[in-house]
């Protein structure tokens, strides 16, 4: 007989009214820039994501986030879906280093989930990036799109031991609506701990 070994994560579900919001200038540093979605940019969203992700809480619940491989499919998955929205699905590029060694350091994406409701998806930040206003400005970048395609209700899931980005989202004005436990499949040697 075969037993898994789950546990529960809780998470939260935030939503971010966009009657309530008010535009602001994105400040970036200088030495990054926000690229806008193109489709020949889809491995580079996931090598960023990749980069964001592994070694993290969220790669733990969702293995695939801690995969280059994981991360491509994500993406080519998410950027095939009939509610995908470009307008709020952004790059950080670091350009600091000279012209020929950029590096794609942040990404978001989001999708329309239903009538008037979109979800942002995966939003992720390089560690030697964070702290800078580059996780900050891609969900402003992402709110711009989500005004210019009007679509009024965000939405998101964050794991609640997920300090930093809860704190984020609540200083942009994401507000808790619903608290979730997801079940997770423990690894073996996660389990062993
Ligand atoms: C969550 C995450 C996206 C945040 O990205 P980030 O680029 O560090 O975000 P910001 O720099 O905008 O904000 C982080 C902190 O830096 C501070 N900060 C922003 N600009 C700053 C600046 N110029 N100087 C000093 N501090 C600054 C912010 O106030 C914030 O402080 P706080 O944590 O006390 O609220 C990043 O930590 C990450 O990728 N984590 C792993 C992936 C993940 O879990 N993603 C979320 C999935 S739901």
């Amino acid at each position: 007989m075969q037993f898994l070994n789950l546990h529960y994560v809780k998470r939260y579900r935030m939503e971010f009214d966009m009657r309530r919001w008010q535009s602001s200038a994105i400040d970036l540093p200088v030495d990054y820039r926000l690229v806008a979605w193109d489709r020949s940019l889809i491995s580079a969203h996931a090598e960023a994501k990749y980069q964001s992700f592994r070694g993290e809480i969220d790669a733990e619940i969702f293995p695939c986030l801690g995969e280059y491989s994981g991360c491509l499919n994500l993406m080519t998955e998410i950027q095939a879906r009939d509610g995908f929205v470009p307008e709020s699905t952004w790059l950080a590029e670091y350009v600091g280093a000279g012209a020929s060694k950029h590096e794609y350091c942040g990404t978001i994406q989001a999708v329309r989930t239903q009538r008037g409701k979109a979800s942002i998806q995966n939003i992720g930040v390089a560690p030697l990036h964070r702290g800078r206003g580059i996780g900050s400005a891609l969900i402003l970048a992402a709110l711009l799109g989500f005004d210019y395609t009007a679509i009024p209700r965000i939405c998101l899931e964050v794991t609640a031991d997920n300090e930093g980005a809860v704190r984020l989202y609540r200083r942009l004005g994401f507000r808790t609506v619903r608290t979730l436990y997801k079940a997770v499949e423990l690894a073996a040697s996660a389990s062993a701990r």
